[in-house]
């Protein structure tokens, strides 16, 4: 495995190759991100995770400074599992100038849910994605559906500017429990680990019922809410909406039910596919 921190580094490397299968990533790897990785050994000729904490995604009260940087470790990981190249470029590499030019993704999908409550995130992604895919020729490029809607900004994006790549993305990989894996889980304390598996639990809730046949979404969202709220968790959403632009949802559409609330200080994401 060949660890590369420039982009001419990087295009010297890829000149022997014609399919690189991308994982991006912003590192502190856990079994999630791993599991991309192995399914991105199929989709390509080479394996490249690329390993960044994108600035230009986090708010100023966010926590780019604290987000943990785990490189060695990271790359411990992803040579176990026989990943080829992990471009882990530093921030003047990327950001040589600063970054004027920025993909804007459309408002009704970028300024609902996670951009309401984090202005400007996805911009800041799409941005970052489309520079990843072009400093790595990425033809296919794997994520998580723990990220649902950055997902689904990723794929109009690649579609919209005609992106010679294909996205694929792969289930949420849960811990025993039941709580989706993420790098921020380890800001969690032990107790806070423990009451952490209510999320994924309300999201459950939410889901059987909608697929017992019940069409009352607010009366669930305002349940669902009240749930974490009674113990102790502070939600920003846990709503029902369309798979397909997540959209209100009418009767009869294939429905996602989204989470994202503040455990503590932790600032926890899920979904689930109905
Ligand atoms: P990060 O949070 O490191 O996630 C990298 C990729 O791993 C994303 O596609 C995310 O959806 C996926 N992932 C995270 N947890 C997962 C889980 N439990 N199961 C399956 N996949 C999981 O998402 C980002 O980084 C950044 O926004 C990025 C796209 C790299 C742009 O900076």
């Amino acid at each position: 495995m060949k660890l590369i921190h420039t982009i001419s580094d990087l295009h010297s490397l890829l000149g022997a190759y014609r399919h690189p299968a991308v994982v991006p990533t912003m590192g502190n790897l856990h079994a999630g991100h791993i599991a991309l990785v192995q399914a991105a050994k199929s989709l390509g000729d080479v394996t490249v995770a690329t390993v960044f904490v994108n600035r230009l995604q986090f708010g100023p009260n966010e926590d780019f400074d604290t987000y943990p940087r785990t490189l060695e470790q990271d790359c411990a990981k992803l040579e176990e599992v026989g990943c080829d190249i992990v471009f882990a470029p530093a921030e003047k590499e990327l950001y040589p100038q600063p970054q004027t030019f920025l993909v804007q993704p459309p408002p009704a999908l970028a300024n609902i849910l996670e951009g309401e409550f984090r202005p400007g995130f996805f911009t800041g992604v799409a941005t970052v994605v489309m520079k990843l895919l072009s400093a790595t020729q990425a033809r296919t490029a794997v994520f998580g559906k723990k990220d649902y809607q950055q997902l689904m900004v990723i794929r109009q994006m690649v579609q919209q500017f005609a992106m010679p790549v294909d996205i694929v993305g792969l289930d949420t990989r849960r811990a025993d429990d039941g709580l989706a894996m993420s790098s921020r889980n380890g800001y969690l304390s032990s107790s806070e680990r423990q009451a952490a598996v209510l999320l994924s639990q309300t999201l459950k809730t939410f889901a059987d019922a909608l697929r017992s046949g019940r069409t009352d979404y607010a009366a669930l969202e305002a349940q669902a809410m009240q749930t974490l709220t009674d113990a102790g968790w502070k939600p920003d959403y846990v709503t029902a909406r369309r798979r397909t632009d997540l959209q209100a949802p009418h009767n009869g559409d294939a429905l996602v039910v989204l989470a994202a609330a503040r455990l503590g200080t932790t600032r926890l994401i899920d979904n689930l596919e109905v």
